[in-house]
């Protein structure tokens, strides 16, 4: 049923648009101060994953769609030479959907063809042979979908004879258990779409109202089952998922100063200007530029930014932010995820109590 790859494109070249606004409150207390697409998965921000897939292939005039956080989005991504794009800052105002934010870009893409990223999301295995058949085939949207085991949290896909027909958000009585991941292929039919729709019961011009009004006006659309992992980013179990999933493919490198009595094992990745004082390193684990890891322990699938200081205590499965410090704990952390600069120590100071400046929606787990 597929189409012929061989021989000349049918469409013209991809344009990419990656979605970097939205609310991001499922990751608060880290998201009131910053972007949820900057949040580092093995201390690369999870938004860099996709515009490396897009780049690899070939899509490389990308359009990317901020919000309140745009200056700080603006700031890590620049004008995307650094990655090898051209990159376009389209401001949403408000995070009215990812039907809303194809409409916002709408003067962008034109009536190019484009794939559409959804900026909180991990895809293993890139996407150069989705858009390479995207590009040879007729198909006016190909959307992707994995075999999930709940299908009931996801918006689900319905299939007839190889093609979606039917797409219904987290149904209680679930007919398939395919399931949309946040990466899609479009034609300009989508923005003519995304205009007929009229906001969903929460408000939002939701893209599989869009991609449901294709189908009923008889378009193409192809669903893609994908058969690597698929991580969207938005909760702190995700994130952490994803950083051990990266960190497991990650490349050995000791780039850093690692002092003399130290123990490393496994697969590592030690940044320029990080030291080791002392201290062991169970890899799966990435300590970066600037760290120090003094008489600590730092333990499978931890990824450590840069300036962070772990000092008399012991980190595993965790993200640590830059410039936060962990020091003289009684316990090992586990399972975290900490902001920028966090201080979290022990003090002998009197009285003998708990302190704390927390920041809203943060939580805290204590022995
Ligand atoms: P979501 O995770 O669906 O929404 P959100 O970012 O508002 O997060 P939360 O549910 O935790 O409040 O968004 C998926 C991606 O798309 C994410 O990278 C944000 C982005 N997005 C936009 O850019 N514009 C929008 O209007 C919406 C809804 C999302």
């Amino acid at each position: 049923m597929s189409e012929p790859s061989a021989g000349e494109p049918t469409k013209p070249p991809l344009k990419g648009l990656v979605l970097s606004g939205g609310a991001g409150t499922r990751l608060r207390p880290i998201t009131h101060t910053s972007a949820k697409q900057l949040v580092p998965v093995a201390n690369t921000p999870v938004l860099f994953y996709g515009l490396r897939a897009m780049v690899e292939a070939g899509v490389t005039d990308i359009g990317i769609i901020v919000g309140d956080t745009r200056d700080e989005v603006m700031a890590a991504v620049g004008d995307g030479s650094q990655l090898g794009a051209r990159v376009t800052f389209i401001h949403q105002e408000q995070p009215l959907g990812l039907a809303h934010a194809v409409l916002t870009a709408a003067d962008f893409l034109g009536d190019a063809p484009f794939v559409m990223y959804l900026g909180d999301n991990l895809l293993q295995g890139g996407i150069t042979e989705l858009v390479h058949e995207f590009r040879h085939g007729d198909a006016d949207a190909s959307i992707l979908l994995q075999r999930v085991a709940d299908p009931s949290s996801y918006g689900i896909a319905e299939l007839e004879d190889g093609r979606v027909v039917r797409l219904v958000e987290k149904p209680k009585e679930p007919k398939s258990d395919l399931a949309l991941v946040g990466v899609y292929l479009f034609t300009h039919s989508i923005i003519d779409a995304s205009r007929s729709i009229s906001p969903s019961g929460r408000g939002e011009l939701e893209i599989t109202d869009a991609i449901q009004h294709l189908i009923d006006r008889g378009r193409r659309v192809d669903p893609h089952v994908v058969t690597g992992w698929w991580k969207d980013t938005g909760r702190i179990g995700d994130m952490l998922e994803a950083n051990r999933l990266i960190l497991d493919v990650m490349p050995h490198r000791i780039d850093g100063d690692v002092g003399e009595g130290c123990v490393i094992e496994g697969r590592v990745a030690i940044e320029k200007g990080a030291r080791l004082v002392r201290s062991s390193v169970r890899g799966p684990a990435i300590i970066g530029a600037g760290a120090l890891i003094e008489d600590a322990y730092v333990g499978p699938y931890t990824a450590v930014s840069d300036g962070v200081v772990v000092r008399r205590a012991e980190v595993e499965h965790s993200i640590i932010l830059s410039g936060s410090r962990i020091e003289d704990l009684p316990a090992r952390v586990e399972s975290s995820l900490i902001g920028r600069d966090v201080v979290v120590e022990r003090t002998d100071a009197q009285p003998r109590a708990l302190r704390f400046m927390v920041g809203d929606s943060s939580i805290i787990g204590l022995l």
